[in-house]
């Protein structure tokens, strides 16, 4: 039986890896900076539009767990700017009925971002219009690490034995067990590759890659990759008669491989 039923229209889980911020700047002969500064109203712009879509997670990769290498400065610049991002809309997401997430290694961050996600956090739980997540000291494999280690613990323990380690019980470690894998991918910046977000999650995400650098990505940029999306066929390792097949029998191509199929 489908455990769900998702429109093939809009991706209700979409997630996006914002890149060219630094070389939007660079162009402009302006600080890297800057590149971060007008990246977070494009953040802005973009959240209040996938809430009006109707979009019912989406996954935004702020800073992965490779950024730390990053000269102290620019850490120093992202991290303001997320705690600016938190104390500033947090009306709007209030306003909107978003819920705020987090993903990722939080417990690396400074302690006043963690205080602020702790806050908005809990101000915006169980809204229920839409959940943020703001991936944060985030990398895919680190996240496989964290879960395999607390599955081994458990397993130590005398909890768990080998054979009931499932794909399902790793998705239900990962810092994503609340929510379906993403439908759709967008990264901007125009570098194809997935760098180390939701390696586990995007096993059958559909890819979307645009030139335009995230600064310069507006709401029209989003519709033409969702635009993109619709025309794509999810086959989840089908053949397109087989679709065809279940298609015939009301079956919706729009959510994860788990749910889905009869
Ligand atoms: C990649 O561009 C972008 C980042 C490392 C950070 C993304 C952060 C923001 C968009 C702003 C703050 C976030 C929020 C949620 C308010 P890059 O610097 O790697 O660009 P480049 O590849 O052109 O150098």
């Amino acid at each position: 039986m489908m455990a769900e039923s998702l429109s093939t229209e809009l991706p209700s889980h979409l997630a996006i890896i914002m890149d060219g911020n630094g070389r939007w700047a660079r162009r402009r002969c302006l600080p890297r900076g800057e590149g971060h500064k007008r990246g977070a109203r494009s953040v802005r712009k973009i959240v209040t539009h996938c809430r009006e879509l109707g979009v019912q997670h989406l996954t935004l990769y702020a800073f992965s767990s490779e950024n730390w290498r990053r000269p102290d400065r620019e850490v120093s610049q992202l991290m303001e700017l997320l705690c600016e991002f938190l104390v500033e809309e947090t009306s709007t997401l209030l306003d909107n009925g978003i819920e705020l997430e987090a993903i990722g290694d939080t417990a690396r961050l400074p302690s006043r971002v963690r205080e602020l996600l702790t806050a908005v956090r809990e101000q915006t739980r169980g809204l229920g219009g839409m959940r943020l997540n703001l991936a944060l000291s985030y990398g895919g494999r680190d996240e496989l690490v964290r879960a395999i280690r607390q599955l081994v613990h458990q397993a130590r323990e005398g909890e768990l034995r080998p054979e009931a380690v499932s794909e399902q019980l790793v998705a239900e470690h990962l810092d994503t067990r609340h929510l379906p894998d993403p439908e759709l991918l967008i990264r901007t910046g125009g570098e194809h590759r997935l760098s180390n977000f939701l390696l586990w999650q995007s096993a059958y995400t559909e890819l979307y890659v645009t030139d335009v650098a995230w600064p310069d990505f507006t709401t029209e940029q989003l519709e033409v990759a969702l635009t993109w999306y619709r025309g794509r066929r999810r086959r989840f390792g089908r053949t397109d008669e087989q679709l065809e097949g279940l298609e015939d029998q009301g079956y919706l191509m729009g959510s994860g491989p788990y749910s889905v199929i009869p």
